[in-house]
């Protein structure tokens, strides 16, 4: 599994790490979020450093379909639904700013986009509903958009109808994470790669703990998807949602605008050109699928669907990537950016993108870096102050309570399966993970390349019993979105800590 985007570009090289280190802010994460407040506050003069577990874009940032766009599918309308015009009016706001200072990056870095019409679709007349709410809700926040009936519409694929915005944009997103960090290291900024960090604190000093020693910083933020800290509960607060992309060779021809389905399952649909990705011929990335992190009914046939959708609408395209990734979903449907409670005002947070990180990253980062450097309230852009003070609504409570419920349920049924399937276990098939009970311990065994491992299944985190992903071969967390690899270590979420290999002695 390898993601489109990654073809034929160089890694920027890290600093060397300098453990005790005194820096103005110290950012973890080289995603999106990361990289642009690093940027913003390095061009305002501060001394930054950003610390990352694996390489820049290594996740979400890397793994995206690269459109950058205002009208955002489903989300103005689902937002309309549960919050005051204003609060919707603030969102596309602060998009819209993101947006546009991350088109004027790309312009000064010289990376090509393009402008494109973006499409929410309903792929049958029961989707026209959501379609036209979200062009109320559109068009209530200040949007352009139009709705287009089914004869306005020249897809190859079945769409009823669809509100449209023009002007939007397709751009790489690799591309831009890459230029994020050769500007910010070519003004002198700290770039340390591969460095996990395991913990930060507020007092007496802001500093952040990692596997190489501490770093110090006047602020903190943790710019790594959902916060890495339990402060707050910001892990509880959020969904990790996991999607999957493939991207194809189309001989005949790609469609003209980008598409996402308001109706499901969803289809996100992106032409890829020269201009806006890598690689010198045109392909096609169709996305979707999601469904919540660990608590799939399986990860490699929900790929295969996206593959028999494109094969059936696109006949002549041939597969040449497939990859995942996972963002997060505030509970309040707008995203948590800030000071986390109890951090003194030194450690912030930014998350809940919902999937449209590519203008809500910069627009977190424009709001954190006004916080750094203590612009003035009065000065501050409108939306900032209005995204700054919304309060939990009865609704962002009742869908905290609704993922409560599902996450108690997933760490019941994860004890209760390994329960029931005591080893010896088979030894699994070459991509198969299974877990099995050893003494009253949930026990990972898996086998990837030929090699059979056990580990232990149970998350690092809060102790959610591990699913296997047989698509990408990792132990995916049904509670908070932690992952792990199939040796153990920790790729992301609020785990801090690889999961122990076990011996695998008693396994048949
Ligand atoms: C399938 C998919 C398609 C999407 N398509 C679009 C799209 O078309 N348009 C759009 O606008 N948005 C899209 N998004 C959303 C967008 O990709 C994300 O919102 C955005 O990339 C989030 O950026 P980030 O920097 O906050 O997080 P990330 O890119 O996930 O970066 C977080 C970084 O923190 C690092 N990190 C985590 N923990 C630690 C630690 N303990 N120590 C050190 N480093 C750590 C990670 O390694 C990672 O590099 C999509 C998302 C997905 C999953
Ligand atoms: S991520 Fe919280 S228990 Fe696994």
């Amino acid at each position: 599994m390898r993601p489109l985007w990654k073809l034929d570009q160089t890694l920027p090289a890290g600093s060397p790490f300098d453990a005790g280190a005194r820096h103005d802010v110290v950012i973890v994460g080289a995603g999106l979020t990361g990289l642009s407040t690093a940027v913003m506050l390095a061009r305002a003069g501060m001394d930054v450093a950003v610390v990352e577990a694996g390489q820049v874009a290594e996740l979400a940032s890397g793994g995206n379909t690269g459109k950058l766009s205002l009208l955002q599918g489903t989300q103005l309308a689902t937002i309309r639904r549960h919050h005051p015009a204003s609060l919707v009016r603030a969102y596309v706001d602060a998009n819209r700013a993101g947006m546009d200072w991350l088109l004027g990056f790309a312009d000064t870095a010289g990376i090509t986009y393009t402008r494109r019409t973006d499409h929410t679709y309903a792929q049958s007349a029961q989707g026209m509903r959501a379609v036209s709410e979200q062009h109320a809700a559109a068009r209530e926040a200040g949007l352009d958009a139009r709705l287009l009936r089914q004869h306005e519409l020249s897809t190859t694929f079945p769409a009823a109808g669809a509100v449209a915005l023009e002007g939007q944009v397709a751009i790489d997103p690799v591309a831009v994470a890459h230029a994020l960090a050769t500007e910010f290291l070519a003004g002198g900024g700290t770039l340390h790669t591969g460095v996990r960090v395991t913990g930060a604190h507020a007092l007496p000093d802001g500093r952040i703990e990692t596997e190489a020693g501490p770093l110090f910083g006047e602020h903190i933020v943790l710019a790594t998807g959902t916060p890495i800290l339990d402060r707050g509960l910001y892990f509880s607060k959020v969904q990790g949602m996991r999607s999957s992309c493939v991207a194809f060779r189309v001989p005949g021809g790609v469609p003209d605008g980008t598409f996402i389905s308001a109706d499901g399952p969803t289809r996100s649909i992106r032409p890829v050109s020269p201009a806006d990705g890598p690689g010198d011929t045109a392909q096609l990335v169709v996305g979707g699928n999601g469904h919540p992190v660990g608590r799939s009914d399986g990860e490699t046939a929900a790929i295969e669907d996206l593959v028999s959708w494109t094969r059936l609408h696109f006949p002549d395209a041939e597969e040449t990537h497939r990859w995942s990734a996972q963002d997060y979903q505030s509970h309040n449907l707008i995203p948590f950016v800030g000071a986390l409670p109890r951090g003194l005002g030194r450690i912030r947070i930014a998350t809940g993108y919902a999937k449209w990180g590519l203008s809500n990253a910069p627009a977190a980062a424009l709001r954190l870096t006004e916080e750094i450097i203590g612009t003035r309230r009065s000065d501050r852009p409108s939306w900032m102050i209005r995204l700054g003070t919304r309060l939990t609504v009865p609704a962002d409570l009742a869908r905290g309570a609704v993922e409560g419920a599902k996450v108690a349920a997933a760490a019941t049924k994860g004890w209760v399966e390994a329960e029931g399937r005591p080893v010896p276990v088979p030894r699994p098939g070459e991509g198969e993970g299974v877990v099995a009970n050893r003494g009253g311990r949930p026990v990972g065994i898996s086998t990837v390349d030929g090699v059979t491992r056990a580990v232990s299944a149970v998350c690092t985190h809060l102790g959610g019993v591990l699913d296997w992903n047989d698509a990408e071969c990792t132990w995916d967390c049904p509670l908070h979105a932690s992952r792990f690899a199939a040796d153990g270590t920790r790729i992301e979420g609020p785990a801090l800590r690889d999961l122990p290999e076990v011996s695998r002695t008693s396994d048949r």
